[in-house]
Formats: C-alpha cells, sequence, structure tokens
C-alpha cells in the first residue's frame, strides 16, 4: 500500500516530479562532471587540450585575412602538451600524434612564406614527417546543382521495415557519410554502437517501450557522446547539440543509401542507461544522446507519418 502511495507522490505531485528532476539533474551532473576534463585524468585530458589547441590553431588559418606570425603560444603550448602526451605508451588516442604533426607542418609552412621566424618550434618538430591527416585550409567549390531540398523533403521517420539486414560494410559507409557533421572545436565527440545483433535488437524494443508496433529493424544505432572531450560548466549541453547535428546527418546518411530509420528518444535514466550500456557495452563516459531505428523498406513506397510542419512564420522570428 505505501509503495503505491510512494509512487503516487513520485509520479503526480509537483514535489515529487521536482524531486525526480532534481535526481536526474544530480545524476547527470555527478557522469559530467566524473568523465569530462573537470574529472578525468591526465592521459585523456591531455588528448582533449591538444585536439582543441591543434583546432584553434587551424582556426587561424580559415580567416580571411590570417595573422602573420599568429598562434607562437599556442604553438609552444602544443609542443609542450604533446610532450606530456607521447610519454604515455599505447595511448588511447592513438590519431594524436597526426594531428599535432599535421598541424605543426601546415603553421611552418604558412609562416614561413610568411618570412616569419619558427626558430622557437623545436627542431624534431619541424621535419615533414608521414601523416595519414592534414591540416590548415584548402578552397572548396559552391554545388552548382545543388538538390538539397528534394533530399530534405524527402525524409521521413519510418516505423515499417524489411526483414532484409544492413551489411557492416554499408553501417561503414553510412556512418562515414554521417561523419560530414560539423562538431565544437571539431572535437568528435560522437561515438555509435551500431546494434545487429537480433536477440539485442529484440531486448532494446523490450526495454524502451516507445518502439511498440514499430516492424523490427535490423539496426539500432544508439548515438553518444565521449564526455572525455568537453572541457568544463559551459558545455555542459555541447554533448547533446554535437549529438543531435550528428543524429540529423545520420538520418540523411541512411536515406541516401536507401535505408529507412527513425529517430528515438532516450531520457538518459539511471536505469535505462544502465541496461543499455550492459547491453551495447557502452561505457559511462558515454552520454547516450538518442537511438536511431533503421532498415530496408519493404515496397519502393514505403508507409509514414505525415507529421505536418507549423508555418514557417511561427518558428521565424526577424529581428530588424
Ligand atoms: C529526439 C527525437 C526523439 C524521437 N523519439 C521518437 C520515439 O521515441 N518514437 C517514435 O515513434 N518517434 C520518435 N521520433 C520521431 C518523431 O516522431 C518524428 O521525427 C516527427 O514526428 C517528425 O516526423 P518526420 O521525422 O517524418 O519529419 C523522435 C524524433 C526525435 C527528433
Amino acid at each position: 500500500m505505501f509503495g503505491k502511495i510512494k509512487q503516487y507522490i513520485y509520479n503526480k505531485t509537483k514535489f515529487g516530479r521536482t524531486r525526480y528532476l532534481n535526481y536526474l539533474y544530480q545524476y547527470d551532473l555527478k557522469q559530467y562532471f566524473d568523465n569530462s576534463l573537470m574529472g578525468i585524468g591526465e592521459e585523456k585530458k591531455l588528448a582533449t587540450q591538444i585536439r582543441l589547441l591543434a583546432h584553434a590553431i587551424e582556426k587561424g588559418f580559415s580567416l580571411s585575412v590570417p595573422k602573420p606570425g599568429f598562434g607562437k603560444k599556442k604553438i609552444i603550448e602544443l609542443v609542450y602538451l604533446y610532450e606530456k602526451y607521447k610519454l604515455y605508451k599505447n595511448p588511447e588516442d592513438d590519431q594524436i600524434r597526426d594531428v599535432v604533426f599535421a598541424t605543426l607542418n601546415a603553421y611552418i609552412q604558412f609562416q614561413k612564406s610568411n618570412n616569419i621566424d619558427i626558430s622557437f618550434i623545436p627542431e624534431q618538430y619541424r621535419q615533414n614527417g608521414k601523416n595519414d591527416i592534414k591540416a590548415g585550409t584548402a578552397y572548396y567549390k559552391l554545388l552548382e546543382n545543388n538538390n538539397f531540398a528534394e533530399i530534405a523533403y524527402a525524409r521521413h521517420s519510418s516505423r515499417c521495415f524489411s526483414k532484409k539486414s544492413v551489411s557492416e560494410y554499408t553501417i561503414k559507409e553510412v556512418i562515414k557519410l554521417a561523419q560530414t557533421a560539423p562538431s565544437a572545436c571539431n572535437r568528435q565527440a560522437t561515438r555509435v554502437y551500431a546494434c545487429i545483433n537480433s536477440h539485442k535488437i529484440d531486448e532494446i524494443m523490450k526495454m524502451h517501450g516507445g518502439l511498440n508496433g514499430f516492424d523490427k529493424p535490423s539496426v539500432i544505432f544508439a548515438v553518444t557522446g565521449d564526455l572525455n572531450l568537453y572541457q568544463n560548466e559551459f558545455e555542459r549541453n555541447t554533448v547533446y547539440v554535437d549529438g543531435g547535428i550528428f543524429v540529423m546527418n545520420l538520418l540523411y546518411s541512411l536515406n541516401a543509401f536507401n535505408i529507412l530509420s527513425c529517430p528515438i528518444i532516450w531520457g538518459s535514466e539511471p536505469d535505462m542507461d544502465g541496461k543499455l550500456e550492459h547491453l551495447l557495452e557502452i561505457p559511462h563516459s558515454h552520454k547516450i544522446v538518442a537511438l536511431v531505428v533503421a532498415g530496408y523498406p519493404k515496397e519502393k513506397e514505403y508507409k509514414a507519418a505525415i507529421s505536418a510542419k507549423r508555418e514557417v512564420e511561427r518558428i521565424l522570428y526577424y529581428v530588424r
């Protein structure tokens, strides 16, 4: 009996609901504090600091008129941080070396072409070593036959899928395309867990509750954000912004491969997080942003809700 009363207070009264909300915020706060730069160990901290610095330097190149000689302090700091990072054997972020050297190469080339002294950069960092990635700037052409309107108006959330499986190769291509999404400071914190295990898909459908009546999808993507890549209080919501933008790109990317999809809400309640983390082996340092269910259509034409949009005048405010 007491259980029911307690449940009622929790679910129906303002007191109960604000208490529960407060509990969820405390859960988010602890997860963010423990796993962002505010709480993590040095190796991960260094990797994030290096990526952010490299981006800050690259940004300097992308201005209309980059200032010759800019970024000296940042380059010194980059080298200093990398000196510490390279002491770690088998670093988790094994792209850091390439990020540092690509940034330095671009910086040195730019400053040299402006006759700026770069002797403050240690000799061993001035070598043009082999590098898998590039930094600096490039010139990109604007598209002439831009058909984005066609693509955008053709996307609809679908809850009907065929039984055809989506190959791992296709999933990889889909995610590669979705990686064109922008992210804050290009830190690319978003991670994707593509669940193609039939039993686990059933488990997720059972535990979620919001998937009742859906056809069984061939893939369930859990889109997460690695909190290790966020710095401070100011960035507490950025994981959702980065993740949300990525999800949108993922939906378009799936459509580009003729795969239907529907984004699925994730409330990030401790119990639910725990279950999904366990099922998909997601570390608790990742914030689960949303799920996306996906599968091939049954026929060429597929059924979807119309989901009418508001009139544009109702959401747009000109500030003149
Ligand atoms: C963050 C988010 C969570 C969603 N969660 C669910 C969900 O749990 N179940 C569902 O059937 N649809 C879900 N949807 C799909 C929306 O209902 C759908 O996007 C909306 O009706 C607009 O339709 P459209 O995607 O076809 O434009 C979600 C969409 C978003 C963006």
